[in-house]
């Protein structure tokens, strides 16, 4: 079964921190991508009846108006196990929830980064705690599911932060967390910051910690942590992201948004002019296409195995046809380094590899 990626290019405000493909645009021109995007869409309907999840992302999806954004839910497949639009705790009211329940969506995924005020004027966030509480709380009412994304590592955030905002997210009881750790990304605001000698970024050593009792503490509060960055309560693992990490197939649809189809890669045109373009001659937006050698796909399944904590090397070898430390020849150096252990079929993320996650793919690289 497939899912279906739906990118929105639009916000309201760009966060400091962000390199995701969005701008802020006039109604005018949300109108014109969202007329392309439908027509996209349904170049890709003999799919429809094989797609399970639906994830409508961002830029923020929320920052459409009403009618725009009913406008792309009728078109989209119906009878969807996972339906979740991306939104930002200011959009949320009963208008916009009651519109999401009439098309089936069924979970949300909340940006609140962090419950400290300060901190979210640091990033250019224009929500606040109250905001998000209330936020949350409508949801809740409407019985949808709910991740908020956090955000670790934000200049000045201190332990004490860290413990509000994981307080704060379990007496919510929301039942999932994605909480990434900041990265600095070229071209944002704080980048520019940084070269100005504007902010200073945490030491590693701190936000090493920070993670650490992250993962402790929502251990200890009942959520599974099953990625590297996402934590839920049982039964409430994203379908549709696990479908990113199992090396499944997916349907990118919007400028810029990538996907994977019939063992090819392909990622879509990046310029809204080019993307209208190919739609205007009733041809797929797509920039680059690649097919996926047996090799990448080997490459792919072990990176993405050990976002998700672990690998089963009896389905690496039932996939491929070939033992998993004979296919990477540098696994049993990592097992000595103690970044991963065997454990009966499994190899497993030690607490060293999940804290040096990007050292041990750079490794494994090698
Ligand atoms: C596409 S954005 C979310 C959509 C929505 N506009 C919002 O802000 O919630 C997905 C998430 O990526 C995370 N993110 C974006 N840039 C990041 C960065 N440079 N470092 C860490 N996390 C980042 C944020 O937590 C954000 O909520
Ligand atoms: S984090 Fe979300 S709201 Fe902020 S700029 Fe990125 S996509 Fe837009």
């Amino acid at each position: 079964m497939l899912g279906l990626y739906v990118h929105i290019p639009f916000c309201n405000n760009i966060c400091y921190y962000c390199d995701f493909t969005k701008k802020i645009a006039k109604q005018k021109e949300k109108e014109k991508y969202i007329n392309y995007l439908i027509k996209e869409i349904k170049l890709y309907q003999k799919y429809f009846a094989d797609i399970e999840t639906v994830y409508i992302g961002g830029g923020t999806p929320s920052s459409l108006n009403l009618s725009l954004l009913e406008k792309l839910l009728i078109v989209l497949p119906k009878k969807i196990k996972e339906f979740t639009i991306e939104c930002n705790p200011e959009d949320i009211n009963q208008e916009f929830l009651a519109l999401l329940v009439k098309y089936n969506v069924n979970r949300i995924s909340l940006g609140v980064q962090t419950f400290n005020n300060k901190l979210l004027k640091t990033i250019n966030r224009k929500h606040t705690y109250q905001t998000t509480v209330k936020s949350v709380e409508l949801i809740k009412k409407y019985q949808l599911n709910l991740n908020i994304d956090l955000i670790f590592g934000i200049p000045k955030q201190n332990l004490a932060n860290i413990q509000f905002d994981l307080k704060t997210a379990t007496a919510l009881d929301v039942n999932h967390i994605s909480y990434y750790c900041l990265i600095l990304e070229n071209k944002t605001v704080f980048s520019k910051m940084y070269k100005e000698n504007k902010i200073e970024l945490l030491e590693e050593e701190l936000e090493a910690s920070f993670y650490e009792l992250i993962i402790n503490f929502l251990k200890e509060n009942g959520y599974l942590h099953y990625e590297i960055s996402n934590f839920s309560k049982s039964g409430y693992q994203s379908i549709h992201n696990i479908k990113y990490w199992q090396n499944q197939e997916y349907i990118g649809v919007g400028n810029n948004a990538s996907g994977y189809l019939n063992n090819k890669r392909y990622i879509n045109k990046k310029l809204f002019a080019d993307y209208y373009q190919s739609l205007d001659q009733d041809q797929l937006p797509i920039a680059e296409i690649n097919k996926v050698s047996k090799k990448d796909s080997m490459y792919e399944y072990v990176m993405l195995g050990f976002r998700m904590l672990q690998i089963d090397m009896l389905d690496f070898e039932k996939r491929y046809q070939i033992d998993i430390f004979e296919a990477f020849t540098n696994l049993n150096e990592l097992i000595t380094d103690n970044f991963i252990e065997k454990e009966k079929n499994f190899l497993k993320l030690t607490n060293k590899g999940l804290l040096l996650n990007n050292e041990l793919l750079i490794k494994l690289m090698e």
